[in-house]
């Protein structure tokens, strides 16, 4: 256990989040928790599974309750899914516990990494290309929106490791400037 800040990864989906999130946490000593695996184990059956029986409603509210619980601990690297964005109340609770990154990609790069991916029930239906597309604009404003962007079309999974390291040492060197209550 340790009381170090979080570190928490967002950004769309094939962009990294749990590849760079195990070897961030292998690095630094913290713990890494992938949220949709956690929320897997506990319902007991795969995301799309879920998305399909249960509805992407009840996806997100299991997501949002998630959200709380980690965000009441410390000493982890955090790999959400891609939606996550969608309610800015879980970006806002994250920035509370540490640090915050935002892992972007292009949509060819996207792409690229999801093409033979059947797991992601938000891509699973037409065409790839286009969804992420039509997904990615329909979201671009909260991803912009997000604190500390990374572009990893261009970076090697080592060279996105050391950006979020830097980016971590820095924050806590100069933590962001606590209001008054
Ligand atoms: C989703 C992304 C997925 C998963 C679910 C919904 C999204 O996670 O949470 O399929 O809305 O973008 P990854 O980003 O890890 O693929």
């Amino acid at each position: 256990m340790t009381d170090a800040p979080n570190i928490v990864l967002i950004g769309f989906m094939g962009t990294g989040k749990t590849s760079v999130g195990h070897r961030l946490a292998s690095r630094l000593g913290l713990t890494f928790v992938d949220m949709d695996h956690v929320i897997e184990q506990r319902q007991g059956c795969a995301i799309s599974e879920l998305f399909a029986t249960r509805g992407e409603p009840f996806f997100r509210s299991l997501e949002r309750d998630l959200v709380r619980e980690l965000a009441g601990r410390r000493g982890l690297v955090i790999g959400t899914g891609g939606g996550i964005v969608l309610n800015p109340d879980n970006v806002a609770d994250f920035a509370r516990t540490g640090l915050v990154v935002c892992l972007k990609a292009s949509p060819e790069t996207i792409l690229r990494r999801v093409e033979h991916d059947t797991t992601r029930p938000l891509l699973a239906q037409g065409d790839k290309a286009a969804r992420i597309r039509d997904l990615l604009a329909k979201r671009q404003a909260l991803y912009d929106a997000a604190p500390n962007p990374i572009d990893t079309d261009a970076l090697g999974l080592d060279e996105v490791v050391e950006t979020v390291i830097r980016l971590y040492r820095q924050a806590m060197v100069h933590p962001p400037c606590r209001r008054q209550a």
